[in-house]
């Protein structure tokens, strides 16, 4: 089977309902959490992403036992702690940041030497972020470079730390957390809001913590050495994996669509936020609360006059994640768009921030950077007739499926390659996309 997809032609209009693939972040929180309760936890509508494979794999090398039936994974914890290893062991995140920070949470007590690996994308992202705190804990942690590979081995007694979690990544903020879980009294000052699932699956289970909201800052304060118990939970629709085919209606003539059952907890939706700001006019409808989480259907219409915007970068966070398809809106909007302080784009699966202004440059757009801030100017016009090849040689997934989503709202001829990266986050993508009537070979 080739390992690329070519797109010639553009979509046709549509008007369908569709459910994108299970939450990731909520995915792999749900099984790291599962693998310290005690009992059986089942968890339905899992996505079946690597990287929520990889977190299954990582948990079963380190002594969780699970298993599927229908819809259902069932995960057998032995409480905190109850890792059972006999040896120094090897564990591979494949490419995901989120388990790589998450998992070391879980290892600040181990007897024995935990060895952290990931593929060539993540051996290329920073570690410092987690090590810093994690050192401070009182943890054991060697690296080169604070990079992977990284070799873990705990304490026997943590230090209880009070940190100030200022990039604003929920990954940094999970990783205190669950190392957190095993000493009394740790306070993290949250100065850059991200996202909460990890402390709404915690309050879910009645555990000790707590987020006291302050004018600029949000305090979390969590009182560890405390047990929880298995739990049940159904894991909700990827906002980020709904945000490709949100742009894609919206760039599409005469379509609409309803995404329905998608986490749009507050922490996320800076996507629907930026585009009704454009002009777009996203509803969320069907709203209901499950564990603390929002869950809505997300209604969409295409529009045809998209106005640019000053985004502001309060809202970086919450949006983090779906930019690159956020400039593919700006290239077709009218005027200049201004984005600010973007350099965690960077920082990501590849650099994202690099890459989107190589991509927009490529397909004629107009664009000025000053550091870790970019002006688009968007061409309410834009039609393309060229022939595109994107190689994406650190195998990014949303790389792909912004490549794809360009290609049938914009024209072109594309070859767009390492079809495979869409199994990082949302396998499902392609099938999705046929099934809306793109013409995909
Ligand atoms: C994630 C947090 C974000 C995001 C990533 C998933 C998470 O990273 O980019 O895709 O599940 O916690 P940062 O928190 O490091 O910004």
């Amino acid at each position: 089977m080739p390992n690329h997809i070519f797109i010639n032609k553009r979509i046709k209009s549509f008007n369908k309902k569709i459910k994108v693939g299970s939450d990731k972040s909520i995915s792999i929180r749900s099984v790291l959490l599962a693998s310290q309760a005690v009992g059986t936890s089942k968890i339905s509508n899992l996505l079946e992403s690597e990287d929520v494979l990889n977190a299954l794999k990582i948990i079963k090398k380190l002594g969780i036992n699970y298993k599927k039936k229908r819809n259902f994974y069932y995960i057998e914890g032995f409480g905190l702690n109850g890792f059972n290893i006999k040896k120094k062991t090897t564990i591979n995140a494949g490419n995901s940041g989120t388990l790589a920070r998450l998992i070391l949470g879980l290892l600040v007590k181990s007897k024995f030497v935990v060895k952290l690996t990931g593929d060539e994308s993540l051996s290329k992202r920073d570690f410092s972020r987690v090590i810093k705190p994690l050192k401070l804990f009182g943890v054991n942690i060697k690296s080169k470079n604070n990079s992977l590979p990284i070799e873990i081995t705990g304490t026997k007694f943590l230090r209880p730390i009070t940190y100030d979690e200022n990039i604003g990544s929920a990954q940094v903020k999970s990783c205190i957390i669950l190392s957190a879980l095993n000493t009394p009294g740790t306070t993290i000052i949250n100065s850059k809001i991200s996202r909460n699932h990890t402390e709404l699956m915690l309050k879910s289970l009645n555990y000790p913590i707590k987020v006291k909201k302050k004018v600029k800052v949000d305090k979390i304060f969590i009182n560890g050495l405390k047990q929880f118990k298995s739990f049940e939970y159904n894991i909700p629709g990827d906002i980020s994996s709904a945000s490709f085919f949100i742009v894609l209606t919206l760039l599409s003539k005469k379509s609409q669509i309803i995404i329905e059952g998608v986490n749009v907890n507050k922490s996320r939706i800076g996507i629907i936020q930026i585009l009704n700001k454009m002009g777009a006019n996203i509803k969320l409808k069907n709203k209901k609360l499950y564990k603390g989480e929002e869950v809505a259907d997300i209604h969409v219409k295409s529009i045809t006059k998209l106005n640019s915007i000053n985004c502001p970068s309060k809202l970086n966070s919450s949006a983090i994640d779906e930019f690159l398809i956020i400039f593919l809106v700006a290239a077709k909007a009218y005027g200049i768009s201004k984005f600010k302080d973007l350099g965690e784009m960077n920082k990501k699966e590849s650099k994202r921030l690099d890459l989107a202004i190589k991509f927009l440059r490529l397909i004629g757009i107009k664009v000025e950077r000053f550091n870790n801030d970019i002006n688009i100017h968007g061409n309410p016009k834009i039609m393309l007739s060229k022939n595109f090849e994107i190689m994406n040689f650190l195998k990014d997934h949303r790389i792909f499926f912004l490549s794809c989503i360009a290609a049938l709202t914009l024209g072109g001829k594309w070859k767009i390659n390492d079809k495979k990266s869409a199994n990082t986050s949302f396998p499902q993508f392609l099938k999705i996309l046929k099934f809306l009537g793109a013409n995909i070979n």
